[in-house]
């Protein structure tokens, strides 16, 4: 495991509860622009689910959710807040579900701690276990960046976060087999404000 995953990684592990503390109340309503296209009881992925609220949660009421999760800590208070999904832990470039399983990829704020060399394999893994005519909705960057908190939440703890640009970013896609329908910029309750990526698999990669 590379440096930079394991510091994430072990990061969320020690900040799982300061993280939990800023990250709860009502989703974005930014999921509704994925979950307008979906029916009651689809399978949704949520990848880097984390705790699980409340984007997991929210969609767990609705639809066939599993959410993974490199973190155990993570997991293990999504396990406590979650209602009903399945929680498996596992790394969002190789994750551990089947292909073409599922009818959504949720991605909120996730890949923008992959190290930015492995967001093409991400998308990759997301267009493997999507069904043609899966939706994706993800967090991405918007202007390049590679850089660390030493403090992040004032939890004494160290956070990465690694993403291309945004142009970068939907040409990844459209390489992985996406067509990119929409992108919205997204205030979060931690002041920054990312954009999120609405695409649909369409089964046939350029490459
Ligand atoms: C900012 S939190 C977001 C959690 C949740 N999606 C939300 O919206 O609140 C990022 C999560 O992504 C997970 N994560 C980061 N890189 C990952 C990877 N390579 N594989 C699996 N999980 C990862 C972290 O462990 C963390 O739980």
């Amino acid at each position: 495991m590379s440096e930079q995953r394991r510091a994430v990684r072990d990061g969320y592990d020690g900040l799982a509860d300061d993280y939990l503390a800023n990250r709860s109340g009502e989703p974005a309503s930014v999921l509704t622009a994925l979950t307008a296209h979906l029916d009651s009881g689809m399978r949704v992925l949520d990848a880097g689910c984390g705790q699980g609220t409340p984007v997991t949660d929210t969609l767990s009421s609705d639809f066939d959710v599993v959410g993974v999760d490199f973190s155990r800590e993570q997991l293990r208070l999504a396990r406590d807040h979650v209602t009903d999904a399945a929680l498996v832990q596992g790394d969002m470039t190789h994750l551990p579900v089947e292909s073409s399983a599922f009818d959504a990829v949720c991605a909120f704020y996730s890949i923008i701690h992959v190290p930015v060399e492995e967001h093409e394999r991400v998308f990759e893994e997301f267009a493997r276990v999507l069904r043609p005519g899966g939706y994706l909705l993800s967090t991405v960057g918007d202007e390049a960046w590679e850089g660390s908190n030493p403090d992040w939440l004032d939890s004494g703890i160290e956070m990465q976060w690694s993403f291309p640009s945004i142009e970068e970013t939907n040409e990844l896609l459209t390489q992985s087999g996406f067509t990119v329908l929409d992108t919205f910029v997204v205030d979060d309750r931690l002041g920054s404000q990312y954009p999120f990526v609405l695409a649909r698999y369409d089964g046939d990669r350029v490459r």
